[in-house]
């Protein structure tokens, strides 16, 4: 199956489903605390999702070939997991760090993100490998125009990431989106510029890079879902779903709650991302509670980062 182009009506119903994953994540960030279970998140997260936003949780029994269905409606991938760790009775504990992904269904079309959370006081390795996969993110999406590859994306992920002393995941990539939750094409985080797909205005993937503070080699456990590095190192990721724009791209999954985004912009990056902040203020949904002030923390989220 070929990479969709998307029409407008379509790009209007992606904005609001990835606005709208993003606004779980705002929702859940107060409640990622010390002596929380990842199934607690989870409950929280499915509550949130089917009773406030009348969306549906796209992972809930997603069963790609191969695999068993996902039981559980969001994605928490503590530590050295890498990514699809499956919300169980596990408790955060001061010091680890957490990603959780969250996939929305609304009126059939997907929005797709994840953040990286800290839980409690972490560790200066693990807040910067955070900060740095947050950062490879960044520098993968600001390649996002029509005419640039996919290969100049991996690049600049990889780049970043392999400088910074770390390695990149290879098994898992990003993928387009739309009213399918996996479509064309993969979005590899690693690669040379120049080459592979040209992209066109139209066009939505994600970008998502899982980076380890060591090697790059992986393992599944037993689950038959949940990834961890072969060498038990600290793993992070971040994920936002992206639209190709005539100008560059458009982030669908930004929400009142995102993190800053990182590196002094450019003046024609300026311009972009003056058009993603326009996009993105009004809240879709409302809060099921108040939030309390908590101690988990997104990365990014109060201090503005440099490197
Ligand atoms: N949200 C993941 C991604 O970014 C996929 C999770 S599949 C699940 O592509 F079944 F584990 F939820
Ligand atoms: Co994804
Ligand atoms: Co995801």
């Amino acid at each position: 199956m070929a990479v969709v182009i998307k029409t407008p009506l379509e790009i209007e119903g992606m904005r609001v489903a990835g606005r709208l994953a993003s606004e779980v994540l705002d929702y859940i960030a107060p409640h990622v605390r010390p002596g929380v279970s990842t199934d607690t998140l989870d409950r929280l997260c499915h509550a949130y999702m089917v009773e406030v936003q009348q969306s549906i949780p796209a992972p809930l029994n997603y069963a790609p070939p191969g695999y068993s269905p996902f039981p559980k409606s969001i994605c928490t991938s503590v530590n050295h997991q890498v990514c699809h760790g499956i919300p169980g009775e596990r408790v955060l504990r001061n010091g680890d760090i957490v990603n959780i992904d969250i996939t929305v269904i609304k009126d059939g079309f997907h929005g797709d993100t994840s953040r990286m959370f800290l839980v409690g006081d972490c560790g200066i390795a693990a807040k910067r490998l955070c900060e740095i996969t947050h950062r490879c993110m960044w520098e993968g999406i600001r390649k996002v125009r029509p005419g640039a590859t996919l290969g100049d994306i991996g690049a600049a992920i990889q780049r970043l990431a392999e400088s910074s002393g770390y390695s990149v995941v290879r098994e898992f990539c990003g993928h387009g989106i739309g009213r399918r939750f996996h479509e064309e094409p993969q979005i590899l985080h690693y690669g040379k510029p120049g080459t592979g797909l040209s992209l066109a205005s139209g066009m939505i993937f994600t970008v998502e890079p899982m980076i380890n503070a060591g090697r790059r080699e992986i393992r599944e456990l037993a689950d038959g879902w949940t990834i961890v590095t072969k060498d038990h190192s600290l793993s992070a990721q971040w994920e936002h779903t992206v639209l190709v724009t005539d100008a560059g791209f458009e982030v669908l999954t930004l929400s009142v709650g995102s993190p800053a985004i990182p590196d002094p912009p450019d003046a024609s990056f300026a311009d972009l991302l003056a058009t993603n902040v326009a996009a993105a203020p009004a809240r879709v949904a409302t809060p099921l509670a108040a939030a309390p002030v908590g101690l988990a923390r997104q990365v990014g989220s109060t201090n503005p980062r440099r490197h």
